[in-house]
């Protein structure tokens, strides 16, 4: 191709001119298929002494001083255009007529010049899965969802107020020893009920809570807890629980019954049976421990169950007064004589290893895939 002549150097003119080149340009590179008529093209247009640019530039240098500036910019652009293209590294794919890619014939010349090859499957990201602990939390949160339960939270760094005091452990009352724990350093100048601690339950959110919202109130509760527990098959000194907490007028034991037996029906399937047994938290009253029957053996008695039929599974009983009165400084309508409610907690970790028969505690924390690739 001859270069196309410019007769003035009017931006027109300069438009039509570089145009034109270009347009040659592409009608050319598009035949160019091969590594080796890549290098032809290479050389015919960006050639050091020959090339079709030199010979545009030249034709360039003769405009005008005042033309000078924007012809150079063209220019510029042209060659930023070019000579990327006429690079045999970079070969375009090949394309099919209806332009869809396609494979090259084998020993095709193009298939050494390609880097990367297209048609080779993506890498594949492994999707994610829920730890079997959070969708063991996620699984029982969403059992008391469905009955009208919103979820709360609450630091895992408490004061010896909401975790203890409040709850109706005074200092040194002997129910505190069955919650031993790690507490923050350098506190000895605060008062005791200031001083903070790593939580040992999720029942401070109960306080924490409450002091927001006026009744009636349903909570459940899912968190991480922190106990001065040597660790062995299924004891952990950090392990998770899910609270529960209902108040209003005219809450009874009975209510509680009906809707752990329900929620634990959810949970472990229709045929578990629940029984409640007396026992003690301070800030219940009456407490009680409730047991599920055995859902291995189906209440016939096994390993697993010690032949008893039954396995304990959490705690719950009717707020005791005590609690209600040490809310109510800031939020009156938690007045005792008003109003009542029931509250639960249990172990995520003890559930999880029952519904999936996992015998050691520690699984859960090692972060062996082998065994977290089970429950995705
Ligand atoms: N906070 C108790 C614990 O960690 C569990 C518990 C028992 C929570 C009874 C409750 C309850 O809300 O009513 O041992």
């Amino acid at each position: 191709m001859p270069v196309p002549s410019l007769t003035d150097y009017s931006s027109a003119s300069l438009d039509c001119f570089f145009r034109e080149i270009l347009e040659q340009f592409e009608r050319e590179a598009a035949l160019a298929r091969s590594a080796e008529a890549v290098e032809d093209l290479r050389i015919r247009w960006v050639g050091r002494k020959q090339g079709l640019l030199n010979r545009v530039g030249e034709i360039l240098k003769l405009a005008p001083a005042e033309a000078r500036k924007e012809a150079g910019k063209r220019f510029n652009a042209l060659k930023a255009a070019i000579e990327p293209r006429c690079d045999p590294q970079r070969l375009p794919p090949p394309q099919s007529a209806d332009g869809g890619l396609r494979l090259p014939a084998a020993g095709a010349p193009s298939l050494a010049a390609e880097t990367i090859d297209v048609t080779l499957p993506g890498t594949r990201r492994r999707l994610g899965a829920e730890h079997p602990l959070i969708k063991t939390m996620h699984e029982m949160v969403s059992v008391f969802a469905a009955m009208g339960y919103s979820v709360a939270e609450g630091p895992e760094v408490e004061s010896d107020y909401y975790n203890f005091e409040a709850l109706n452990f005074p200092p040194n009352h002997p129910a505190r020893d069955t919650q031993d724990t790690l507490v923050l350093a350098d506190q000895e100048r605060k008062p005791l009920r200031e001083r903070l601690l790593m939580r040992t339950h999720t029942s401070p959110v109960q306080i924490r809570t409450m002091e927001r919202r006026p009744p009636p109130l349903r909570i459940v509760v899912p968190g991480k807890v922190h106990r001065n527990d040597a660790a062995d098959a299924t004891h952990s000194p950090i392990f998770h629980q899910i609270e529960g907490l209902c108040v209003d007028v005219n809450i009874t034991f009975s209510d509680l019954k009906g809707t752990l037996d329900y929620a634990m029906k959810a949970f472990f399937g229709s045929a578990v049976k629940t029984r409640f047994f007396p026992s003690f938290f301070p800030f219940t009253e009456p407490s009680a421990d409730v047991q599920i029957s055995c859902i291995f053996c189906g209440g016939k008695g096994c390993r697993k169950c010690k032949s008893s039929g039954w396995i304990e599974l959490l705690g719950c009983g009717m707020v005791d007064p005590a609690v209600f009165l040490s809310v109510a400084r800031k939020q009156p309508a938690y007045d005792p004589e008003k109003i009542s409610g029931f509250a639960f907690g249990m172990g995520v970790e003890r559930i999880a290893m029952m519904k999936y028969g996992i015998g050691e505690i520690g699984q859960f924390y090692s972060g062996d895939l082998r065994f977290l690739e089970q429950f995705a």
